[in-house]
């Protein structure tokens, strides 16, 4: 049996010491790492679709670049990232002054809930959705307010209501495609949102998943950068780009919100590495352009295939699909999800997402995606 040493005795208690809405967080759960599914089930290649990576290999001048940056690194990074906002702000044409970087989009969650909500106060989150607003959200003391999706679809009538009836939201989470299920918001739609959104709330739209984009009517935050400054657009360089390992990432938005995002960000957030591999890919262009080629060509492919054996499967403006089992099946994402698994195939049970009877899968290349299909057909009951 183990002893208690005289510094376990001493302890505190730090859930009590700890700030009330950090002690009473749920803990985040991580994903197994590849190498320890490779290890646990002794095999030779994990393909793995949980997390809307880029399943391709980087182009090979991006290490060279990256090794240059490192040279350098007795320096600190450039606090503004300064190049990477020069080209960043042409590629999107808007001033620089609407730009900012953080470390992955992530980080720009984070900094807009440190920003904008005080304790007490309401945030809406569409649900099923990514489950960081409502961690920054708790976080801040503030309280997420969710409300389900229709039709797989972000519910902005069902968002007004709440937003035109209860004084305490601040904010509006939406994401745009969103994930789970890859739905887009079609300006049209955003635009008679803000019509009727009470002048005082913020909104924020995730476009993680921006460059994967085929519908034209779809919203995109640059749009209202002069019309209405409420809108806060959040992008990164971990999907499209393909850096998820690096962490960059970036908030577009008014200058005004810039400039409260630069008061409370660390000043280097976004290291020398990061900042030379972001700028790389950018020039390179192409690699980020055949990614999106393939990831849209494969979402139609699978889809077609998951539907035709009888799935349910919205469709997808993402590099993911978000697939319902049949209750018939009686086989939730979780069972799917640990049957794949000694097969080397990783999923996102819907679990995850408080949707048991769903999971979400990344698309990957078109062989790892055909086997897939078969160990997946070889999983159902
Ligand atoms: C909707 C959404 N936003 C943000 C992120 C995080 O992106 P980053 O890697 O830039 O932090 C993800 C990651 O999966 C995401 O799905």
């Amino acid at each position: 049996m183990e002893t208690e040493t005289a510094a376990q005795k001493n302890m505190p208690d730090f859930t009590a010491l700890a700030r009330e809405n950090v002690a009473q967080m749920p803990p985040y759960i991580p994903g197994k790492p590849v190498l320890e599914v490779q290890q646990e089930y002794g095999l030779d290649k994990v393909v793995k679709l949980s997390s809307n990576e880029c399943p391709f290999p980087l182009p090979p001048g991006l290490g060279e670049a990256v090794s240059k940056a490192i040279s350098g690194c007795n320096r600190y990074p450039d606090a503004m990232c300064r190049h990477l906002r020069t080209k960043v702000a042409q590629k999107l044409g808007v001033y620089e002054s609407s730009l900012i970087f953080s470390n992955g989009a992530e980080e720009g969650i984070r900094l807009i809930a440190q920003i904008f909500l005080n304790q007490g106060e309401k945030t809406v989150i569409p649900t099923p959705i990514f489950d960081a607003y409502s961690t920054a959200t708790l976080l801040m003391g503030a309280v997420p307010v969710k409300l389900p999706l229709k039709n797989d679809r972000i519910d902005l009538h069902a968002i007004l209501n709440v937003c035109e009836q209860d004084r305490d939201v601040k904010l509006v989470w939406l994401c745009s495609p969103s994930n789970p299920t890859g739905d887009v918001i079609k300006k049209q739609e955003m635009d008679a949102f803000l019509a009727r959104l009470p002048r005082n709330i913020m909104v924020v739209l995730d476009e993680a998943y921006r460059e994967f984009i085929t519908d034209d009517q779809a919203v995109k935050t640059e749009d209202y950068l002069n019309s209405d400054p409420r809108v806060v657009g959040l992008r990164t360089f971990s999907k499209a780009y393909g850096l998820a390992g690096l962490r960059v990432g970036y908030v577009v938005a008014h200058p005004q919100v810039i400039a409260l995002v630069n008061n409370v960000k660390l000043p280097f957030n976004v290291n020398s590495a990061a900042l030379a591999a972001a700028e790389y890919m950018l020039d390179e262009a192409v690699f980020a352009a055949k990614h999106v080629a393939l990831a849209v060509s494969e979402r139609k492919f699978m889809r077609r295939e998951l539907c035709n054996r009888g799935l349910s499967v919205p469709e997808s403006q993402g590099n993911f699909l978000f697939v319902k089992l049949p209750d018939s099946l009686q086989l939730d994402g979780s069972a799917l999800f640990h049957r794949l698994l000694p097969k080397g195939f990783v999923v996102r049970p819907g679990t995850a997402f408080g949707v048991p009877g769903y999971f979400r899968m990344s698309l990957g290349t078109r062989e790892d995606n055909v086997t897939f299909l078969q160990e997946f057909d070889r999983a159902l009951p």
